[in-house]
């Protein structure tokens, strides 16, 4: 029986990243690999034509139509190329002041906490922070700004029957839903009303209509004001400047545009690959922080430094904080994995070394593995970050000053592989970096970061186990993350 393509999701071959999800990487027995693979993992990253992503594992997403996460090759690189000139200065200066927006209105409902809770008081991080990495990538992706108050009691504007941010919320939430249920199952349950099942569906069709209406809205208000000669302000979401990017294209250049659809289903997917990775990487930061409290100090200097009296501005020389952000993708990469399809025979060339029980590396040897055609290789992102011979015999430890660079001492790139690397890398990564920075410089200006009552006085490692426990899934996910804010001073 063919399932339909909707099905293809699960298919245990095709999708091997995303199906060994829950149980890849494997939990106490990740790092220390005993080979040097930086060199190998250039290669595969950059030689496009060899190694290609396991786009089918995504086919899946391309709910409002083809994007460039579910592409490869020349379809891809349409995409790729406007998607380019979409995330530029303009849009991270955007991303920046709707940060900023987005941690006011968090700030604001906190102060109502303390209200009741007093000075201090503990919250969970991740429902917090994937609310605002929600709503700054629906504001800076869909140029809708919305709010932390609006919710489905929020009256739809005319046209509309879903507000824009219960759209957003509704279909982020029943993604799964959508992607694994086959058109044929919504037009089967429209008939037959089966329990459970049908009210979800509808609330899905619903809501990922409800979105696409309100996308094509901008579509055509971003056109509109092209036309009109640009004579107003428009804020340099993605989805606009896709569309002007689009419009700039060459109608007979072999590159087409892209259609209606296709702008759409970038924008979508924007929005899911920019909003879970960032929320869970600022979950780990923030715990962090709470741990170290050393750190925590120089991100407040660094940052009373650059922004002394106002909240911060535009993000400049916020070189420690950048740091602490990197440190903490290297020990949490959200995406632990990446797959390659090999489409031609080859070779590839690694280190193998042997380690000492106290971390010490010997026996360094150059070797060399053949890599068939139609097989597939993937890149553990844990191993690479924590192999020694590239970070070092401390490499367990969190240690942000790693990556900053001095006379003697050059951090290694090519070890670094949170946003993959190549052609294919995370094209969100200055707006990931942008919005993350604005985050952690504005929460530790305003509120102290300590350890939650339970977890004073016990030793560090406990800490630890407590606060930065997490479980794999499609991106590795916090599950203990929590501190408590004391408001400064
Ligand atoms: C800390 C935050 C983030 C991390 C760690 C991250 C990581 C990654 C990684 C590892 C990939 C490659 C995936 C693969 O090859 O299977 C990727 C691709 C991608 N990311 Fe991100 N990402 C982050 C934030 C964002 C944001 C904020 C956006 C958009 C606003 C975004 C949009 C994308 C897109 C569109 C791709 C596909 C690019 C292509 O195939 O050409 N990401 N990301
Ligand atoms: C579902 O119904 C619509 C309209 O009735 C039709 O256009 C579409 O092809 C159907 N989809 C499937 C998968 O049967
Ligand atoms: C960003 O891209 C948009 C659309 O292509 C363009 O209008 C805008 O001028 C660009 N901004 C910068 C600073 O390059």
């Amino acid at each position: 029986m063919c399932p339909g393509r909707g099905l293809l999701w699960l298919h245990p071959f095709r999708s091997a990243s995303i199906v060994l999800g829950p149980i890849f990487p494997l939990k106490g027995r990740i790092g220390h690999y005993y080979a040097k693979f930086d060199k190998a993992i250039k290669t595969i990253s950059n030689d496009r034509l060899t190694y290609q992503k396991d786009v089918e594992a995504y086919e899946a997403l391309n709910i409002y139509g083809e994007n460039i996460v579910g592409t490869e090759g020349s379809a891809w690189k349409r995409h790729r190329t406007i998607a380019k000139t979409a995330f530029n200065e303009s849009n991270h200066a955007f991303v920046w002041t709707e940060t900023i927006r987005v941690i006011n209105e968090w700030f604001t409902e906190l102060e109502e906490v303390a209200k009741t809770r007093g000075k201090a008081f503990t919250i969970d991080l991740l429902p917090a922070l994937t609310q605002v990495t929600l709503l700054v990538v629906s504001s800076a992706g869909f140029g809708r700004r919305a709010s932390w108050t609006e919710d489905s009691k929020t009256e739809p504007p005319p046209g509309h029957k879903i507000a824009f941010r219960p759209a957003v919320t509704s279909a982020v939430g029943n993604i799964i839903t959508r992607a694994l249920t086959p058109g044929w199952i919504y037009n089967m349950s429209e008939k037959i009303h089966i329990p459970v099942v049908t009210p979800i569906l509808k609330e899905t069709k619903q809501s990922f209509e409800a979105l696409g209406l309100h996308m094509l809205d901008v579509v055509s208000q971003a056109r509109a004001w092209i036309a009109g000669g640009k004579t107003t302000q428009m804020d340099a979401a993605l989805l606009r400047n896709l569309v002007e990017a689009n419009m700039a294209q060459e109608v007979d250049s072999d590159q087409r545009r892209l259609t209606d659809e296709e702008l759409l289903s970038d924008t979508f997917v924007f929005l899911l690959a920019g909003h879970e990775t960032s929320a869970h990487s600022l979950c780990f930061s923030i715990a962090l922080l709470a741990l170290y409290p050393e750190v925590q100090k120089k991100i407040l200097e660094e940052a009373m430094k650059l922004w002394p009296d106002a909240p911060p501005t535009l993000a400049s020389h916020t070189e420690y904080t950048w740091a602490v952000f990197h440190e903490t993708l290297r020990l949490f990469p959200p995406v632990a994995r990446l797959a390659k399809n090999v489409h031609s025979d080859t070779v590839l060339n690694a280190r193998t070394f042997t380690t000492l029980p106290e971390g010490k590396i010997k026996d360094v040897q150059e070797t060399y593995i053949s890599v068939k055609a139609g097989s597939m290789v993937i890149i553990d992102v844990f191993g690479l970050h924590m192999n020694p011979i590239h970070w070092g015999e401390d490499v367990a430890d969190f240690k942000p000053e790693r990556f900053i660079d001095t006379d003697t001492y050059r951090w290694p790139r090519d070890a670094f592989v949170a946003f993959s690397a190549g052609p294919r890398s995370c094209i969100g990564q200055r707006f990931a970096i942008t919005e993350s920075l604005c985050v952690l410089a504005s929460l530790v200006r305003k509120y102290e970061i300590i350890l939650p009552d339970d977890l004073q006085g016990k030793p560090l490692e406990e800490q630890k186990r407590s606060l930065l426990h997490w479980t794999p899934s499609v991106t590795i996910t916090p599950t203990g993350a929590r501190v408590r804010l004391r408001l400064r001073q």
